[in-house]
């Protein structure tokens, strides 16, 4: 009802209401090449195209003279109640849209009590962000390393900072074809960007010493540099400000050893493609945190994921940034959440826009739905409270949705509450 009352008042929101509009704004106000990053897919983008598609084969089903004069959007979620079925989506990089990055959104998250998800590819390390907001829920998103010492690590510090799950991500295993950044020649994390949690890791920062050491692994680098933790950090930030996105700064970035060093032992350990479920299982020795597996698009994996003893599975396409042309997520759901049946959560994400999006997804069998991309767009326009805003528009429109289809529980909602659009 606030969001009607300063309508009513003439006080402007700060972020447009309608997705279409937020994302005008954003490419607005970011560059085209932060821009491009957040808002690109793979290939055509026929899998983002498809993700919204999938929507319109379902229709809200409406039951009126139901009282709905009080309604609870709370869940339960990793044995705790939380009050809305909304979670934010890992988004690495997030410095592209605003300088406060991952701090901003940590904040607006606590606020609105919706647990978020940190990436790997973070701006700021996990525990400078633990700090921004010490109260918020929070949840650690892993990409399976080549080195096993570095996830044990990421993993050992997750959980010291208050995080209470691991997110193993297991479609990045290769970087998407990702057409727009590609003729943009942009990759932030050749910039310097997104490594933050890298940088700030012990086993990471080894890593780097080693390299530098190597004079054959460090071409033209310098190899007496003294390499300490404050010195890598303090080479990334050059690589930063000196990257500044341009030809120049990158190579300016590129002659000094220390943020080269990191950068080039970013990109060869980040990920692995040889990783499958045998090595998985290691995780278990890792972290005595909850395990979801994010990623899962094929109910047979959902069964794995359970017979592997995952605590939960993410059904996503990584909002269509991997694999052009690949299945639609909200497509799958209503066969992952057959399988599942209830004895994990499915946390469910990619193309969902408003509140609507949240209603059917919950009613096909999601436990809760994570945002991605409009998130980015609101810290883009108005940093923190652009988040906060955008929030607060979702969970509005989920309530409205709730109660004008006659609902008063998110709990509840069950395939009964929509009809299959036949055309
Ligand atoms: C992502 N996504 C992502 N996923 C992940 O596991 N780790 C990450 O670091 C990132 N980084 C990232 C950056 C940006 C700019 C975007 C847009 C996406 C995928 C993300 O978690 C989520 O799956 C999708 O964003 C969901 O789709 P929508 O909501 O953006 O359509």
């Amino acid at each position: 009802s606030d969001i009607y009352r300063a309508g009513i008042s003439g006080t402007r929101t700060r972020v447009p209401v309608d997705p279409t509009t937020l994302e005008d704004a954003a490419r607005r106000a970011l560059s085209a090449e932060a821009f491009a990053y957040i808002a690109g897919g793979a290939g055509a983008e026929a899998t983002m195209a498809s993700n919204r598609a999938a929507f319109d084969e379902w229709q809200v089903w409406p039951r009126p003279l139901r009282d709905v004069s009080q309604r609870d959007l709370s869940i339960e979620l990793l044995g705790r109640r939380r009050p809305t079925p909304l979670l934010l989506a890992p988004l690495g990089v997030m410095e592209m849209a605003h300088p406060d990055a991952d701090l901003a959104v940590a904040r607006a998250a606590a606020a609105a009590g919706v647990p978020y998800t940190l990436s790997n590819q973070a701006s700021f390390a996990m525990e400078r962000i633990a700090d921004a907001a010490p109260d918020g829920a929070r949840l650690f998103q892993l990409y399976w390393s080549a080195s096993d010492e570095l996830n044990a690590s990421l993993l050992r510090r997750a959980e010291a900072s208050g995080c209470e799950a691991i997110v193993v991500t297991l479609d990045t295993h290769l970087l998407g074809w990702r057409t727009r950044d590609l003729d943009l020649a942009y990759l932030p994390f050749t910039r310097g960007m997104g490594i933050a949690q890298y940088t700030s890791d012990p086993v990471f920062q080894q890593l780097v010493r080693e390299r530098v050491r190597t004079p054959a692994a460090s071409g033209d680098a310098s190899t007496t540099v003294r390499i300490t933790p404050k010195a890598i950090a303090a080479g990334v930030t050059i690589a930063r400000k000196g990257g500044a996105l341009t030809g120049a700064g990158l190579r300016e970035s590129l002659r000094s050893p220390l943020p080269r060093a990191a950068v080039e032992t970013f990109l060869d350990v980040f990920s692995t493609p040889a990783v499958t479920w045998d090595d998985l299982a290691r995780a278990r020795e890792w972290t005595s945190l909850p395990i979801i597996l994010k990623g899962i698009v094929h109910p047979d994996d959902a069964a794995r994921a359970m017979d592997a003893g995952a605590d939960g599975v993410w059904v996503s396409n990584h909002g269509g940034r991997q694999i052009d042309r690949s299945v639609p997520t909200l497509a799958v759901l209503p066969e992952i959440a057959d399988r599942v049946a209830g004895r994990i959560p499915v946390i469910f994400d990619s193309g969902v826009r408003g509140g609507a999006d949240v209603f059917v997804a919950l009613a096909l069998g999601a436990s809760a739905v994570a945002i991605g991309r409009p998130y980015a767009y609101g810290l883009g326009v108005a940093g923190e409270d652009g988040v906060r805003e955008v929030l607060r528009n979702i969970v509005a429109e989920l309530d409205i949705t709730l109660g004008l289809a006659g609902h008063t529980r998110v709990d509840d909602l069950g395939r009964d509450a929509l009809r299959a659009a036949r055309r």
